[in-house]
């Protein structure tokens, strides 16, 4: 079995020997910019993981696991634009390097490139392949749209929020270790647990994010502390303070995220302050806490042997320090 951090020298190995200088350079260098270190790599490093896990060759895995992470980079360029976020990984983001225009053209290409990648695999392999993946991108899409929906909406149930984060985030996640499985030629059993503590892993992966977007450091973080106040998402930080406020902070609440005149730093700092006195940040990291234990309980149903499980088991742990 490999570790970790092997697999993941495995895929940065595995661009280096990839790049995509083409012409327009106008068109494909975002992409460079976009793919160049930076990223965790999860989405492929879980794909090899899942693979090697059921006896795969992680060789044959390498290029669909690429068109993963291609995705998941393109999805970063429009969800830019969409959140109107500045920084990513501690960097310009790309509409703001470039402008709109680039950020969407060089994502659609993304998007074209990761088909490319995804499909070069096992062809007795594709249709179940190209299913999960089709799938898998729809979805996010539709998790992409309501999570614009709700920037507007006031009465967006935390059961949305988690449906919401479960098709935006939790399926790609899911689809990694899936595509993983059934490169390995795991049964479908295997492959279908293994996609259910995907989704476990994914949701807690969300929720992660959301927290650090609060209580995160930008320079670990690498994106802006209070993007989501300011842009009004309804992440679980704010649905839980707002099920849990009562009275003056109630109203403070209710104020900051409907009276456009609150922007900026003012407002990041008023809802932070809400959220510390309510104790968000503890419960968000209990709600973490009880998908990954849900997850590692999944986990533990699987068939194959014990030793087998102790990277996934170890990275499940290890989510809830994650700073970046
Ligand atoms: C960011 O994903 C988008 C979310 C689903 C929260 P990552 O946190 O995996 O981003 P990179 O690729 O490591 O920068
Ligand atoms: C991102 O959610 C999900 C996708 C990109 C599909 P966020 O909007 O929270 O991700 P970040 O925080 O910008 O990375
Ligand atoms: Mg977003
Ligand atoms: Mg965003
Ligand atoms: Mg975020």
């Amino acid at each position: 079995m490999y570790s970790y951090s092997e697999l993941l020298t495995r895929i940065s190995e595995a661009f280096a020997a990839n790049p995509f200088d083409h012409e327009p350079k106008e068109l494909y260098e975002p992409i460079t910019y976009t793919l160049e270190e930076g990223g965790k790599r999860l989405r492929p490093v879980l794909v090899l993981l899942a693979c090697d896990m059921f006896g795969g060759d992680i060789e044959k895995a390498l290029y669909p696991a690429m068109g993963l992470e291609i995705f998941h980079n393109f999805t970063l360029l429009h969800d830019d634009i969409m959140d109107q976020a500045a920084i990513r990984r501690g960097k310009e983001a790309v509409h703001k390097k470039w402008n709109s225009n680039t950020a969407i053209l060089s994502g659609d290409t993304m998007f074209v490139l990761a088909y490319e990648y995804v499909a070069k695999t096992d062809p007795s392999l594709l249709p179940a392949v190209m299913e999960l993946f089709n799938e898998t991108a729809k979805q996010v899409c539709e998790g992409q749209q309501f999570d614009m929906n709700y920037e507007t909406r006031s009465d967006v149930s935390i059961d949305e929020y988690l449906m919401m984060i479960r098709l935006k985030t939790a399926v790609l996640i899911a689809c990694s270790l899936k595509l993983g499985a059934i490169l390995a030629h795991a049964d479908s059993a295997e492959a279908n647990k293994i996609y259910e503590y995907g989704i476990h892993l994914g949701l807690a992966f969300q929720l992660q994010d959301d927290y650090l977007d609060a209580f995160g450091e930008v320079s670990k973080f690498g994106k802006m502390i209070g993007g989501d106040i300011v842009t009004n998402k309804k992440t679980f930080l704010f649905l839980k303070a707002f099920e849990i406020a009562r009275e003056d902070m109630l109203i403070k609440l209710t104020h900051y995220f409907r009276d456009p005149i609150h922007e900026g730093t003012e407002k990041i700092q008023g809802i932070l302050d809400i959220y510390r006195t309510l104790g968000i940040d503890k419960i968000t990291n209990g709600e973490i806490e009880s998908q990954l234990f849900n997850g590692i309980s999944v986990l533990e149903s699987l068939t194959v042997e014990d030793s087998r499980k102790t990277e996934l088991k170890e990275l499940t742990l290890g989510m809830m320090k994650r700073e970046s």
